[in-house]
């Protein structure tokens, strides 16, 4: 099997650089790659030219504007990146017969209500970002390609920056610490993500009826509050010196906190169909993040 993985220096293509390395040859693409091949997902037509190149059996599509808030005055690039170029990888690999395996967001959703979604549940996105991303689904669904899309939530990796670390470095400068309390969602490790992609990949490969768009996310839910003084509690168990006390950390509404961006206040995913289906275990939230924590502060 020859796979293309595009986006391969983020947080989930870091990690799938990794979890895909077994399962056959690998070609790996960032925007700025040395070499003929490129992967600029702001020039989604140049991409038909690296796939057919490559001439995979996969495409993994791991690039996307993350930057929620700035995609608002930069709707243009992040339609191109998000929308436009999936759309194009999925039209690539209609022709060849390849699968595409995609990623989107909660973001899609509206975030009412306070019970999780299914992948049925009617799409409302509440900024730039949720309308690209939810655009580049529907081209990859509407394309007749073989694919997996895999709506996720509140990504984290243990390589670069996170809110896991971004919370510590402030509990270690300040005596208090003021996090949201209502949105409520599952944080997921990147590394999680890119273990059930590779899984994903080789069962769809012997059954293709398992193609199709799944949620997927750690189990489990929690506030960025919860997150934030579970981060904390586990550093200072772990002896890390923190200037702020659990109980240090204030509960407050996503208004304390004006964004460009309108952000959904209910992003719980309901993750049965991908667990039946393919008869995996999404584990709760808390281990992930104690795993990376643990990777994070080398103890
Ligand atoms: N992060 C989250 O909380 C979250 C939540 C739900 C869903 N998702 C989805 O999960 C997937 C993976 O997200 P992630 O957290 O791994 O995101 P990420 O860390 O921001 O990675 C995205 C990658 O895309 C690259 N990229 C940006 N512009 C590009 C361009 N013009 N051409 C080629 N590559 C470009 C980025 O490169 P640079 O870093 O150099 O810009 C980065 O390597 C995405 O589809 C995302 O929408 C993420």
């Amino acid at each position: 099997m020859k796979i293309l993985l595009l986006g391969k220096n983020g947080q989930v293509g870091w990690e799938l650089q990794r979890s895909l390395a077994p399962l056959g040859e690998l070609v790996a693409l960032d925007f700025d790659s040395p070499g003929p091949l490129k992967a600029d997902f702001s020039k989604p037509e140049s991409l038909a030219a690296t796939v057919q190149s490559v001439a995979p059996d996969v495409i993994v599509n791991a690039a996307a504007h993350t930057a929620v808030d700035k995609a608002e005055s930069e709707s243009e690039l992040a339609r191109a990146i998000n929308a436009e170029a999936p759309a194009v990888l999925a039209r690539e690999a209609a022709v060849r017969g390849a699968w595409l395996l995609h990623y989107s967001t909660d973001y899609v959703f509206d975030g009412s209500g306070s019970t999780p979604r299914d992948e049925e549940a009617a799409t409302g996105p509440l900024n730039v970002y949720g309308r690209t991303k939810l655009e580049g689904e529907e081209a990859i669904r509407a394309s007749g390609c073989h694919h997996l899309i895999l709506r996720t939530s509140w990504v984290y990796g243990a390589r670069g920056g996170n809110f896991a670390r971004t919370m510590l470095e402030l509990a270690q400068e300040r005596e208090t610490l003021k996090v949201i309390d209502d949105q409520i969602g599952a944080p997921t490790g990147a590394d999680l993500l890119a273990d059930l992609s590779a899984h994903m990949i080789r069962a769809v490969r012997a059954d293709a009826s398992l193609a199709g768009t799944y949620h997927a996310a750690a189990a489990g839910e929690t506030s960025w509050h919860g997150y934030a003084s579970h981060v904390i509690a586990f550093a200072r168990a772990a002896g890390v010196a923190l200037k702020v006390g659990e109980e240090a950390v204030e509960a407050v509404p996503t208004s304390a906190f004006p964004t460009p961006a309108r952000r959904p206040l209910n992003s719980r995913l309901d993750t049965g169909k991908l667990r039946e289906r393919f008869g995996l275990v999404l584990p709760d939230w808390r281990w992930g993040v104690e795993r990376m924590l643990t990777e994070v502060l080398g103890r």
